[in-house]
């Protein structure tokens, strides 16, 4: 190894070090402020965008939000389109990572895949027996907590490139359910079930949640809310797991960078904040007053509102006509019509829409999902955009680097004055 060349400086102050033991050293002191560069940054104060809103932070081709078309494109395809035609969440998925749709024959080979992956390694499944962690955690903390650990035990950990990923991509969809239905379960004092190659990657996880397979219409509409959260460009999680991708770091810890980002309920918390409030108005007679008494008091309405789609948010609508559905089926139109209430009166006081969350929340509940598994069935999903765009970061090898800048608006000119003297 080449020996670091160390500045003059640092070496006088060595050595000086070495004579005069008894005193301590100034380090930094004498290290001179430089000059500004003619080819320095921008002034940050010229560049500054509160929560980067409306910033291009880089080229992706894996989806494409269009607020103004109402359009969400997934490689070139309209998600409208993909519902209409019941695409499975497996096919979307190989397009998401691959690029293009899968013919047949790849769409098999790749199902197959993620129905042999979905067992646990044994000291993950393990950890959980053990209740490794409280029984009343956070689902998110748990299944930020067992994605990070899933990453050493990967038979490619340590591999970087991108055919290993593409094999990590397809081991995290197929684990994740695994490790959000084997945890409640447990955490419940209840038995984990084994997945069942046999079924889809939606049926199998009302499956190994709840014991039964599900009918039909709850297939294919669980089907259609993880095809509608799988992607959805540069949101604060997606650009989360592409900053720690940048770094060239590992899947596994883009993956669980994402997720701690998705928890808040300004992002993937909403759904189940929807559900809880939901709950707390009741009935739809009490909507108008309920809803009337938190914009007054400043809160804001979960479900509602959205930072990209100020006209309507393109997930919202399919959503709700699915919940129409499937509340007919469970003649329980309670939570449809309060929810078309809340619709109408956020429209008329603010002029706000209902995003993906809102309708997808009283789904869940009608699918008879436990609320704190909203926000991790997100995650389940949106792994798939996650990946695709860390995998995308990556490619960009030494070129991936996310590093902006800040505005600093701390004090100045401080004096140093020793502890003892304060
Ligand atoms: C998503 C969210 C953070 C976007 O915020 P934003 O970009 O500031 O939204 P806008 O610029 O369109 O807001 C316009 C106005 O409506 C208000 N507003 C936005 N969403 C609101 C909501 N859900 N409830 C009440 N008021 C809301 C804003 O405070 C703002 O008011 P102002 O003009 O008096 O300042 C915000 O809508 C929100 O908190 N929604 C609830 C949480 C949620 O559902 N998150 C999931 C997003 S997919």
């Amino acid at each position: 190894m080449q020996p670091v060349a160390l500045r003059p400086n640092v070496v006088a102050m060595a050595a000086n070090r070495l004579q005069k033991k008894s005193q301590p050293v100034r380090f930094g002191g004498d290290t001179p402020t430089p000059k500004a560069q003619p080819d320095a940054l921008p002034d940050p104060r010229t560049t500054f965008v509160p929560g980067l809103a409306g910033i291009v932070a880089g080229v992706s081709s894996v989806a494409e939000v269009d607020p103004n078309l109402h359009s969400l494109i997934y490689r070139g395809y309209d998600i409208r389109d993909l519902v209409a035609n019941n695409a499975s969440f497996e096919e979307v998925s190989y397009l998401l990572l691959n690029g293009k749709l899968p013919n047949k024959s790849e769409l098999g080979q790749f199902e197959q895949k993620l129905r042999s992956q979905r067992d646990l390694p044994t000291p993950v499944l393990n950890a959980m027996l053990n209740h490794t962690l409280p029984d009343n955690s956070d689902e998110m903390d748990v299944l930020r907590t067992y994605v990070s650990m899933l990453g050493p035990h990967d038979p490619d950990a340590g591999k970087n490139d991108p055919a290993a990923n593409q094999e990590k991509a397809i081991r995290l969809i197929a684990k994740i359910p695994t490790i959000i239905a084997a945890s409640y379960r447990i955490s419940h004092h209840q038995k984990p079930i084994k997945p069942d190659p046999s079924l889809n990657q939606a049926e199998n996880f009302l499956y190994m949640l709840t014991g039964q397979k599900p009918d039909p219409l709850t297939a294919q509409v669980f089907n259609a809310t993880m095809l509608l959260y799988a992607e959805h460009g540069f949101n604060a999680s997606t650009f989360s797991s592409r900053v720690t991708a940048s770094t060239q770091s590992d899947l596994y810890s883009a993956i669980t960078s994402a997720i701690g980002t998705l928890k808040g309920p300004l992002h993937g918390g909403a759904n189940q904040e929807v559900m809880r409030m939901l709950l707390d108005i009741g009935s739809v007679n009490n909507v108008d007053a309920w809803i009337d008494n938190a914009l007054a008091q400043g809160k804001p309405i979960m479900g509602i509102g959205h930072a990209l789609y100020k006209n309507g948010d393109t997930r919202a609508p399919i959503l709700k006509k699915m919940a129409e559905q499937l509340s007919r089926q469970h003649n329980d139109m309670k939570w449809y019509d309060m929810a078309d209430a809340i619709e109408k009166k956020m429209m008329a006081a603010k002029h706000l829409y209902p995003n993906v969350d809102f309708h997808m929340a009283y789904l869940y509940y009608l699918m008879g999902i436990p609320i704190e598994l909203y926000t991790p069935l997100f995650a389940a999903a949106r792994v798939v955009g996650w990946s695709a765009h860390a995998m995308e970061q990556l490619s960009l090898g030494k070129k991936s680097l996310i590093r902006p800048n800040s505005l600093y608006d701390g004090p100045r000119g401080q004096q140093y004055i020793p502890v003892d003297q304060r």
